[in-house]
């Protein structure tokens, strides 16, 4: 493992060459999103892609403001981030299906599930939920 400019540099296998390209700077720019609040403090990201017509969310919320109820508020600005600089069709995305709360989230933000599939990940293969939902 080595730091190259900003790069980390891993070796490309398994689990780890998802973080490899999660880190590179080609793929990084253009695609990843920092969510700050009013004082420039990170809050969160958002991954942001266009699939056709519709946009492909990715997101977090900073660890430790979790499950304080601001979930569906940080959603929603995401995809109004995505709706304007976008002009998608649809919005798409998947989660992991024990994840309760952001099934919740998404379900309160007006997703509706469209299809489960398994997809390995991490080293194991795991149940996933599609969600999509209108633009507006
Ligand atoms: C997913 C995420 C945005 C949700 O935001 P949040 O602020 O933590 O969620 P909230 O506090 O708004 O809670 C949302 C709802 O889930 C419910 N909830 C909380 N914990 C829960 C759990 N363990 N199981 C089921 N529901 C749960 C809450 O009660 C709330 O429902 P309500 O409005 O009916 O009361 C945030 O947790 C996050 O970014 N997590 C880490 C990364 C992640 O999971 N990303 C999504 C990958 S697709």
């Amino acid at each position: 493992m080595a730091l190259r400019g900003s790069v980390l540099v891993l070796r490309l296998d398994g689990g780890r060459r998802r973080l490899a390209l999660l880190l590179s700077e080609e793929v990084r720019l253009g695609r990843f999103f920092s969510a700050l609040d009013e004082d420039g403090v990170l809050v969160g990201f958002f991954t942001l892609r266009m699939e056709g017509d519709d946009l492909v969310i990715g997101l977090g919320l900073r660890p430790d403001l979790t499950g304080r109820g601001l979930g569906r508020g940080f959603v929603e600005a995401g995809i109004e981030f995505g709706r304007r600089r976008f002009d998608p069709e649809r919005i798409r995305l998947s989660v992991a299906a024990f994840n309760e709360r952001a099934i919740r989230v998404y379900e309160q933000a007006g997703f509706t599930h469209a299809r489960t599939f398994d997809h390995e990940t991490n080293g194991g293969v795991h149940s996933f939920v599609e969600m999509t939902r209108p633009v507006s």
